[in-house]
């Protein structure tokens, strides 16, 4: 059981920190290089202040959103993180479960514990068909990236989010100290499951990628794209001309690069770069409503979390999850009251200010 006293995300990281295996926890709350960038995606909140509107009658309040079509019933979004099930046994089966009692969308990582197949039939409800997207490392073995993408398919995934921030691995020295690199017996990754030999292949991180595979895979198939990873402005312009669908602003929850911005403050360049072309994510720090809230408002149409369905699923696995998801959407419901919000369409930049120190 979850402790009655986990009121906020940071209860439940608490919660997790007790129960999960400290080399564990370091791998799921580290970072690379120095940890700037993991430290700041939270951080760096604290620099805007919101301005409400007030006499705005929204006693109705709808926070409904429609991405690619598909309606989700809140701007929350889970996004990818390997590994579940070393967090909890529910694993990815118990987020996916979790996931679609909140009618919102999980991000199934390449790096899942669990196969896709089996995340799908988790997630599946009577009337409608999963809501789960398919995190993607394209592979430098095309056929093989091809096949990965069938799969996702093929279970029903809505789109595939291509991780654009990784040409090579971040240097983890928390994992590097505790010699973390490999999964215990009895776990691997099922999504790099090899269809010809059927072990299990390593994920590659390719420095070779660039944009022509962005239209490789444009061409092979019809889900929408989704770029992971997109922090500079330029390369969000130059996404719209490649066929990407949408962008989503990430550093990778402070594990690839160290020293690049907070997702936060990189949201607005992006935003004026696609002009309204794409639809514009972000995650990165997104630990409370009001967090949620500044990023809509500074033109996101959804954020995900990652850390954060870490934390309840170690806490306690698929309620754990509800949980974080509901506290998300009862935090951002209640902010959006409070800054005179009834929908997320109603939250713009003028809400939005930056901090005045003295
Ligand atoms: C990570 C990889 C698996 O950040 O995306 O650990």
């Amino acid at each position: 059981m979850t402790s009655p006293t986990s009121v906020n995300v940071a209860d439940l990281r608490e919660v997790a920190r007790r129960r999960l295996d400290p080399v564990l926890d370091s791998y799921f709350a580290g970072g690379a290089g120095d940890e700037r960038t993991l430290r700041d995606n939270e951080a760096a909140f604290d620099a805007y202040r919101i301005l409400p509107r007030v006499l705005r009658g929204v006693g109705t309040r709808d926070l409904r959103t429609k991405l690619f079509g598909e309606t989700i019933s809140m701007p929350v979004l889970v996004s990818p993180t390997a590994f579940h099930r070393l967090a909890h046994p529910d694993g990815e089966a118990g987020c996916a479960r979790a996931t679609a009692a909140a009618d919102t969308i999980m991000v199934v990582s390449m790096a899942a514990t669990t196969a896709i197949e089996t995340i799908a039939a988790a997630a599946a409800e009577a009337d409608r068909p999963p809501r789960l997207w398919f995190q993607l490392y394209p592979q430098p073995d095309l056929a093989f990236t091809e096949s990965v993408v069938r799969r996702a398919e093929a279970a029903g995934c809505g789109a595939l989010v291509v991780t654009v921030d990784s040409p090579v691995f971040g240097r983890r020295e928390r994992d590097l100290r505790h010699g973390f690199l490999d999964l215990p017996d009895g776990l691997c990754c099922e999504n790099m499951r090899d269809p010809e030999t059927g072990g299990i292949r390593s994920i590659v991180m390719d420095a070779g990628l660039d944009w022509s595979r962005i239209e490789w895979l444009r061409q092979i198939t019809r889900l929408p794209i989704v770029l992971k990873g997109i922090l500079h402005p330029a390369d969000a312009a130059l996404a719209a001309r490649h066929g990407a669908d949408a962008v989503l602003v990430s550093n990778h929850g402070g594990r690839q690069l160290d020293g690049v911005p907070a997702s936060i403050d990189a949201l607005g360049a992006v935003v004026d770069a696609v002009g309204g072309q794409l639809p514009v994510l972000l995650d990165g720090g997104i630990r409370r409503g009001t967090d949620a809230l500044t990023a809509l408002a500074l033109g996101a149409v959804a954020v995900g979390v990652g850390r954060p369905v870490v934390w309840g699923l170690a806490a306690a696995g698929e309620a754990g999850v509800r949980q974080v998801l509901e506290l998300l959407r009862a935090d951002l419901d209640r902010a959006m009251a409070l800054a005179g919000a009834g929908s997320p369409a109603e939250l713009t930049p003028d809400l939005i200010r930056p901090v005045v120190r003295r």
